[in-house]
């Protein structure tokens, strides 16, 4: 796991800085939360380190790297290729990176939409992602969402897809299915 972490410390670099800020910051929450939930943090910093390392290509090379890979692409994320991002690092962080964690890959994967069943790992990866402190800085929303994180990992994964499927409905946005799915899952 130290070999994985220290190859991705080093890629880290060449991304830009702005990205390698929002990956330490998750990182460092979802350390936090693991402690606090009893999760493996070992696999959850790796994954947190990792989650959005194909960000750093844009939206047409995502879904250009996407399909040259054959990955599959369903027609949202054909409409809405950001939604690659997270399939997409998990299949570098496989394939160039050597991980064989099918834990650390999932969290990877998924960290974008959610899903019903996600492991622990799974969960303090996606909420740490989306109430790390600059996001609830810049929308203060989050901060119920964080405050809940600490508790009540399922609720928290509730309320986050709520508010987001509200707001992606507002703006006119494509919704994955996943996220839907995921939502109505951790519906209490
Ligand atoms: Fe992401
Ligand atoms: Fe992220």
């Amino acid at each position: 796991m130290s070999k994985l972490l220290t190859k991705l410390n080093y890629y880290l670099n060449d991304l830009p800085v702005k990205l390698q800020n929002h990956l330490h910051r998750t990182a460092k929450l979802g350390r936090e939360l693991s402690l606090l939930h009893e999760v493996n943090d070992e696999k959850v910093f790796v994954s947190c380190i990792a989650h959005d390392i194909a960000k750093k290509l844009d939206i047409h090379e995502m879904l250009e790297e996407s399909k040259q890979n054959k990955l599959s692409i369903s027609y949202e994320e054909e409409k809405s290729p950001i939604l690659m991002h997270g399939p997409l690092a998990s299949f570098w962080l496989e394939k160039k990176f050597n991980c064989k964690d099918q834990e650390i890959l999932d969290s990877v994967f998924f960290h974008t939409t959610g899903r019903p069943y996600m492991s622990q790992i799974e969960k303090v990866v996606f909420l740490s992602d989306k109430v790390e402190p600059y996001k609830v800085q810049r929308n203060p929303d989050l901060l119920e969402i964080l405050d809940l994180s600490m508790s009540d990992l399922d609720s928290a994964i509730f309320k986050y897809l709520d508010m987001k499927i509200q707001h992606l409905l507002n703006q006119g946005q494509i919704i994955h299915p996943l996220a839907i799915e995921a939502r109505n899952f951790y519906m209490k």
